[in-house]
């Protein structure tokens, strides 16, 4: 199994991936510091063969035939004129059957303005342009993809932000002293524009599809062993439950991390060898 994760960042998921898939995963970011990061506690885990992470442009990767793309965070990088490119890019590294899973923030519909290019989000956000949900699935479909799954994590990653401004709070004194007190403050914000839906975070599965056969299996089962594990069901935090149940921060992003492996790791899967047993939900990821 060979992951392609465009935009890594510090590596995690491939990391993840390769520890506990035993996937073949490169990561691409345009971060020195990252790629040091991340090469480092590759080779202090013994995973060097199996994981990599490059100071590359995504549209350098010279690799193919990938079984699954990720892309964590990156799409909000691609501005509205280059996503169609961005997407065949991507559906070009993928053999038949590789699946994509686009992960990022979006716009809720045309009510914020503000969000749009020249305003909050592009003071910011350094080179970002928000999307809606529909553009992105569209755009998808557009390059060739199937589209198999959709899903609005917009909860759960106010819960993932709720730790991260923690984290911040914690170490203010040091952010501000690095990016001043006027970004610190909109670091801060971040989770009040998930919960109050100003933003989103959708995630989106699509296949390399031949001649009809995705692969997938009949219903979703990435979901199964973690549900089970599980007694009752929860509901995703809200910023008011919280408050006197706080989630913990590494918990929402490792399991976000895991499911999306997950889904990579399944691609391999033919549906034939889909247990009778799964039955899934739409969800997808937790
Ligand atoms: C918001 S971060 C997301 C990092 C990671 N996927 C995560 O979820 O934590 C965006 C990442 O995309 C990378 N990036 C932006 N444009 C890129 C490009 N053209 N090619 C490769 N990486 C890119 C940045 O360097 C950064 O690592």
């Amino acid at each position: 199994m060979r992951l392609l994760d465009v935009g890594c960042g510090w590596g995690g998921l491939v990391l993840h991936a390769a520890r506990h898939y035993g996937v073949r995963a490169l990561g691409v970011t345009l971060a020195h510091r990252q790629v040091e990061w991340g090469r480092r506690v590759i080779a202090e885990t013994g995973l060097a063969g199996r994981a990599d992470v490059r100071l590359l442009d995504y549209h350098d990767v010279s690799e193919g035939d990938f079984d699954a793309v990720s892309s964590i965070g990156l799409t909000e990088h691609v501005g509205r004129a280059r996503l169609p490119d961005y997407f065949a890019f991507l559906y070009g590294k993928l053999r038949t059957q590789g699946r994509l899973l686009n992960h990022c923030i979006t716009r809720p519909g045309g009510r914020y303005p503000l969000l749009l290019r020249n305003g909050f989000i592009d003071r910011f956000v350094p080179d970002g342009e928000l999307h809606g949900p529909g553009h992105i699935v569209s755009t998808m479909h557009d390059a060739g993809f199937e589209l198999r799954h959709e899903e609005n994590l917009r909860e759960h990653y106010a819960r993932a932000l709720t730790a991260w401004e923690e984290n911040l709070s914690a170490y203010l004194q040091e952010a501000v002293a690095e990016v001043g007190a006027a970004k610190a403050r909109v670091w801060r914000l971040a989770r009040i524009a998930f919960e109050d839906e100003w933003l989103e975070l959708h995630q989106v599965l699509g296949v390399k599809t031949e001649r009809g056969d995705a692969a997938m299996p009949l219903r979703p089962d990435w979901e199964r062993d973690h549900l089970r594990a599980r007694e009752p069901a929860s509901h995703a935090t809200t910023r008011r439950e919280s408050e006197s149940k706080a989630a913990p921060a590494q918990t929402a992003a490792t399991e976000s991390v895991s499911a999306t492996a997950a889904a990579g790791e399944a691609a391999q899967r033919s549906p034939s060898s889909v247990p009778a047993s799964s039955t899934g939900t739409t969800t997808g990821m937790v």
